[in-house]
């Protein structure tokens, strides 16, 4: 409906303005072209009505359609078309009620450079080599100081899959509170803020003092929680180091390594459930979750939680073999970092691609946490992100 007939490999310069240099009408659509970008865009005179900018066609302040897409005629066509406003706006007079729509450039070129899907963020993938002990860390004090200072600290977080902020006064009030800057802390089976020791009330191993292997949490929930918040309250003994495996960079290692396992990983939907506290949840997602473009979306492995399925037996011994080896790298000293995380050190990271585990400890140890969702860090991030433009 909406192609680049030409490669486009440009990009504006940040903060420049983006301006339209032609428009004509020609195989049934709208063909465009801006000033300095390469490439054309070429659009349905159905689509250009239904994402008219007009003031009775868009809310401008929620951007919520106005239009009554349904009473479009189908063979609906331009009478005039026009550049206004110095190039920043396209303007269309139709040709069966001589109504006006209005598009601005910008618009119209970020739709032809993705179709209005949003990409995968940059992200740096890492293994233990490429970390070289120097963790993605900001100081509390400037991620709570200001909105620049917040959106550099989840900018870490969407490229690095983990960012700490030291200087975090080692308080439930003060964790809560770091969590709500980014968004609403999650409400599960397990509260909204954690705040654990070992304790064998909840019938769940993180509540034990044993190792815990890499793992995502929540593959047994239908909207695995985005992202987890570990704050260290109180530690006295001995182990306890947190571990972190970036779950991308294993899939990536595998992409390239054995392609088998790789398909296996990301076809087969795997269901886990969760059992007791008076509940049962149960949910089923790929090990390595892809997107429509093929990039990477989200890991959901935890072998204790997986529920019992079965495939015919040649893709079921494929797929043990598969996740034999993603066990092995998960585990694997090469792809893993480890953090003692010192009362004061909180830990945010993405539970959508970084696998976390425990070593086993002795002694006391007071750790706070929370949950939250994918959907309300990504909404902080843009609107951080869309202040500064
Ligand atoms: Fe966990």
């Amino acid at each position: 409906m909406v192609a680049m007939i030409a490669e486009n490999t440009g990009a504006p310069t940040p903060g420049a303005e983006i301006l339209l240099e032609s428009v004509r009408f020609v195989d049934a659509e709208v063909e465009v072209t801006w000033k300095h970008l390469p490439g054309v865009g070429r659009f349905l005179p159905f689509w250009l009505r239904d994402h008219s900018h007009a003031s009775d066609s868009l809310n401008p302040d929620t951007l919520q359609r106005q239009v009554d897409t349904f009473s479009i005629p189908v063979d609906i066509a331009p009478r005039t078309l026009e550049i206004i406003d110095g190039g920043r706006t396209l303007s269309i007079v139709w040709q069966h009620d001589a109504s006006v729509s209005v598009w601005p450039a910008r618009f119209l070129w970020q739709i032809a450079r993705d179709d209005g899907r949003e990409t995968a963020a940059h992200r740096s993938l890492w293994d233990r080599a490429a970390m070289d002990g120097h963790f993605p860390t900001m100081a509390h004090a400037d991620i709570v100081g200001s909105d620049a200072g917040l959106k550099a600290w989840l900018g870490l977080v969407e490229r690095y899959g983990f960012a700490l902020a030291t200087g975090t006064p080692p308080t439930l009030e003060a964790t809560a509170a770091l969590a709500r800057r980014i968004g609403y802390v999650r409400e599960t089976i397990f509260g909204g803020l954690w705040d654990f020791t070992a304790n064998l009330a909840f019938q769940d191993t993180a509540y034990t003092p044993v190792a815990i292997g890499p793992h995502t949490d929540g593959t047994y929930s239908i909207d695995s929680p985005g992202y987890q918040m570990f704050h260290c309250l109180e530690f006295n003994g001995t182990g306890g180091e947190s571990t972190l495996v970036d779950g991308f960079r294993v899939a990536e290692h595998l992409r390239t390594t054995d392609r088998e396992a790789f398909e296996v990983l990301s076809q087969v939907a795997v269901p886990a459930h969760y059992l007791g506290d008076g509940v049962h949840l149960k949910a089923e997602h790929p090990v390595i979750g892809l997107d429509h473009n093929g990039d990477y979306r989200q890991i959901a492995y935890n072998n204790y939680d997986r529920a019992p399925f079965r495939l015919p037996p040649a893709r079921m011994q494929s797929f043990y073999r598969a996740l034999a080896l993603f066990d092995r790298l998960v585990n694997a000293a090469e792809f893993e970092i480890t953090m003692r995380l010192a009362p004061g050190t909180a830990l945010l990271f993405d539970n959508w691609r970084t696998l976390h585990g425990r070593r086993a400890y002795q002694g006391f140890r007071r750790l706070c946490g929370a949950y939250l969702n994918k959907e309300d860090f990504d909404s902080k991030l843009r609107v951080l992100r869309a202040a500064e433009e």
